[in-house]
């Protein structure tokens, strides 16, 4: 390891961007199919890697959602948050917003209860063994309709104090935020905060339906927004976080190759970018490894190092006063 893998791998910092199924290892998805009992259309761990190449978003989320079926109890979402956990901690993550995709489940007759009792009871674990905070973002599923949507948010009723935002994930293009403004207001109207992927592989238009008619306080990825300066200006003025998933950009062919990716063109354009992995089992690393891969693509300086890790505090959930405390942290760790 040089001396800036360590940097980065002791740097405090809050993953904002991560989808927890999207963290099920092969190694764990063989061993729950076993557990469970589930068929899945793989010989071995090198076949499901080597399934891992992907042209586009939905090519991956074809196997993503099939690699899902071997979750089936709370204590399998349970091990499942565990594992990732505990690859958190080794990466400096100090606070993580795990996105979760209820419909994944309960479209397979998994009980919603199973699937966020599995994460709450890991998430205090990981607070009470590692002394990582932790969130759960509830996402919708955008390729299903407003009304499974809303049929989800009614699910998540009992447990809304548990929840901290809602977000809106899956197939981008062709399912535009708007078709989703009525939830997304209820949402808000339950206190829930708001985030959803826009500009991915959709347009800037999309980021603009999200800003104004979802009312978004974070946009997940937001790459395409670099193609309206309009919006650029608005981003910035309005200090939108953008959490960005390199290795993600790079899997799913959102950049051709990592010295093209644009981080640090949005740090210089004033954008509040975030480093994050996305689903680190199928792009190929966590969080570190996000901030490790484009740091030597872009020759990322410790400054930009410490202002993406800043704005990972910034741009979270958490309370001002927990926010307030990991800056602390990062402003000792950045000064040595
Ligand atoms: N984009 C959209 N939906 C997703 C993703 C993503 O990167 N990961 C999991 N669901
Ligand atoms: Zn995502």
């Amino acid at each position: 390891m040089t001396d800036l893998d360590n940097f980065i791998a002791g740097l405090p910092k809050a993953e904002l961007h991560l989808h927890i199924e999207g963290s099920l290892e092969p190694e764990l998805m063989f061993a729950l199919a076993e557990r469970n009992g589930v068929a899945i259309p793989f010989a071995s761990v090198e076949d499901v890697r080597a399934a891992y190449d992907f042209s586009n978003l939905q090519d991956f989320l074809d196997i993503y959602y099939a690699g899902a079926n071997v979750l089936l109890t709370r204590a399998d979402f349970h091990d499942l948050a565990m594992a990732y956990f505990q690859r958190a901690a080794a990466d400096g993550v100090v606070h993580a917003e795990l996105m979760f995709d209820p419909q994944t489940h309960t479209d397979r007759g998994v009980p919603f209860e199973e699937v966020i009792e599995g994460l709450l009871s890991a998430m205090a674990v990981a607070e009470a063994e590692y002394g990582i905070t932790s969130a759960l973002i509830l996402s919708f599923l955008r390729h299903l309709s407003e009304e499974a949507a809303f049929a989800t948010l009614a699910m998540a009723g009992p447990w809304l104090d548990r929840i901290a935002a809602v977000g809106l994930d899956s197939s981008e293009v062709g399912h535009p935020p708007s078709k989703f403004a009525r939830v997304f207001a209820a949402a808000r109207q339950k206190g829930l905060k708001i985030t959803a992927h826009a500009g991915e592989e959709g347009p800037p238009e999309y980021v603009y339906e999200a800003l104004d008619l979802l009312h978004v306080e974070r946009i997940d990825h937001g790459n395409r927004a670099l193609e309206n300066p309009a919006l650029i200006e608005r981003l910035a003025s309005e200090g939108m976080t953008l959490t960005v998933c390199p290795l993600s950009n790079l899997k799913l062919c959102v950049v051709s190759d990592l010295t093209d990716h644009p981080v640090d063109k949005m740090l210089a354009l004033g954008l509040k970018a975030t480093i994050n992995s996305d689903d680190p089992a199928y792009f190929g690393g966590y969080v570190a490894d996000n901030y490790r891969a484009v740091a030597k693509a872009r020759g990322l300086s410790r400054n930009d190092l410490v202002q993406l890790a800043r704005n990972s505090f910034t741009g979270s959930f958490l309370p001002p006063e927990a926010i307030l405390a990991n800056i602390e942290k990062l402003d000792a760790y950045a000064a040595g």
